[in-house]
């Protein structure tokens, strides 16, 4: 073959040579995309976060051992993984210090296996500040954020003022360029009636020395991204937050400030969009959201504290109540034509079985009118009613079974309901918190694209 036509690709061998796949939320975040990530970390050999930052809380139990990694890829829990914090993230380095001594008490080799894009955003302290007074302001709508500072990280990003990582490590421009944003943030919040003192030498400081700990830390991700790509390595992306959280096609306002979808795998990262070859969308057999905002299926009575009480369901970030409802379906449906998912993990099975009857909502009726679409205001959200249909539970114990043909015939029933009302498989089901307590489905296209 001559040296042209081997550079061709063909569908056939597109499909062989690539296998980087995103693992994301596919409703309102903590859909349990931390186990899924560890469990098939094993299979790739980078792990890459493309967006959010430490508000972001993914857990991995590992027998009687409990991570709650924020800004770290899950996949560092496995020796020998690179894991990548990409361009897409915002990044508190001294929360991201924290994490790091965190994982190295617990003999995690962070030196050799965490990288840090150059090109990721800093969150200082006065952009919490700035948060907690934009979340206070009287007649404003509270968003109910984590209080990470998040938000006006990317706002400063968007007004093309932000700090990066690069700026962080460079001495010389660091110490007055901070300043000048400082001094910005302490202007708008005086505005809003800010009366802390505000000590720009002291963060300086505090942000030079974390700068150092970082430094060997950091490079250009995309291009070791590439590089390791081309040396045929796989690439698994770890989504945070979820679909309905996405600043362009979540419940807006009611979002994150960044893209959370798909497409945020390839601008978080620098990595092209041809070269990512299937989406999964990560979904709890029910659905909870923090914070505020419209949430049609929510379940307000006792079901809602039971599953909240089954299922943990507290922010493991914040600690806040979750709330709880029922799978939707207009809204799963909508999350896997934003990201091209066919195939689903529904996750937490095990905390619907003590249910006699699980609700599920298959359509919304707004103002009179019957959809399956998602509204796209928070206005029409909230007037959305559910269209119900009730599947029987089954009422036994489904807590860490492995294999499909062992979960009771009504909660095979409760899975295939879903699948045929959303059109996506169910290709895995998570029966607990540990790798081992997950079903994954034999012929499925999951299991194709993971293993
Ligand atoms: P993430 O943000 O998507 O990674 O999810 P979180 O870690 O915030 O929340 C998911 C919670 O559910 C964690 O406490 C997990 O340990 C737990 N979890 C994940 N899968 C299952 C499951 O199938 N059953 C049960 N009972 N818990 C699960
Ligand atoms: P993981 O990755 C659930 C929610 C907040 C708030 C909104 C905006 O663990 O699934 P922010 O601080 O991001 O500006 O808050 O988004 N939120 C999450 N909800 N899981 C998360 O992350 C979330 N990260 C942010 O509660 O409603
Ligand atoms: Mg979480």
């Amino acid at each position: 073959m001559g040296e042209n036509q081997a550079n061709v690709a063909t569908p056939e061998n597109q499909l062989n040579t690539m296998s980087n796949i995103v693992i994301l939320g596919a409703q309102w975040g903590d859909e349990g995309k931390g186990k899924l990530v560890d469990m098939l970390a094993d299979r790739f050999d980078l792990i890459v976060r493309y967006q959010g930052g430490h508000n972001a809380g993914h857990t991995i139990l590992i027998g009687d051992r409990k991570f709650v990694l924020r800004l770290v890829p899950s996949g560092i829990l496995h020796p020998g993984k690179t894991a990548v914090i990409g361009n897409g993230l915002v990044i508190d380095p001294l929360a991201l210090l924290e994490e790091s001594e965190q994982l190295r008490a617990a003999g995690i080799d962070v030196e050799n296996q965490l990288r840090i894009s150059n090109r990721a955003h800093v969150i200082l302290p006065t952009h919490r500040l700035v948060e907690k007074i934009s979340e206070a302001i009287p007649g404003r709508v509270a968003i109910g954020t984590t209080l990470r500072g998040i938000g006006p990280t990317y706002e400063d990003k968007a007004g093309r003022r932000g700090i990066r990582m690069a700026d962080l490590l460079d001495r010389e421009y660091f110490g007055e360029a901070v300043r000048q944003v400082i001094a910005d943030h302490v202007t708008r919040a005086r505005a809003f009636g800010l009366n802390d003192v505000i000590d720009a030498d002291e963060i300086v400081a505090k942000y030079s020395d974390a700068a150092e700990k970082l430094r060997p830390l950091v490079c250009d991700t995309a291009v070791l991204l590439k590089n390791a790509m081309d040396s045929g390595k796989n690439l698994l992306f770890e989504g945070a937050q979820g679909t309905m959280l996405d600043l362009d096609n979540g419940t807006y306002p009611f979002v994150t400030s960044s893209s959370a979808c798909a497409g945020g795998a390839s601008t978080g990262t620098g990595v092209p969009p041809t070269k990512i070859s299937a989406v999964i969308g990560i979904s709890k057999a029910y659905i909870t959201r923090v914070g505020g905002g419209p949430f049609p299926t929510e379940a307000l009575d006792d079901q809602g504290d039971l599953i909240r009480k089954r299922g943990h369901e507290f922010g493991s970030v914040t600690g806040r109540p979750r709330r709880c409802g029922w799978f939707d379906v207009p809204l799963l449906k909508y999350s896997a034509m934003l990201n091209g998912f066919e195939s689903m993990v529904v996750t937490k099975l095990d905390v619907l079985d003590e249910l006699k009857q699980i609700p599920v909502c298959v359509a919304y009726e707004v103002r009179g009118k019957v959809t399956t679409e998602m509204p796209a205001t928070v206005r029409d959200l909230a007037d959305a009613k559910p269209v119900w249909e009730t599947m029987p539970g089954w009422q036994s114990s489904t807590e860490g079974i492995s294999n499909w043909k062992k979960l009771p015939q009504a909660a095979r029933d409760y899975v295939e309901f879903l699948e045929k009302h959303t059109g996506v498989e169910a290709g895995c089901i998570s029966t607990g918190p540990e790798r081992t307590q997950t079903v994954v489905r034999e012929g499925s296209k999951f299991q194709a694209v993971t293993s």
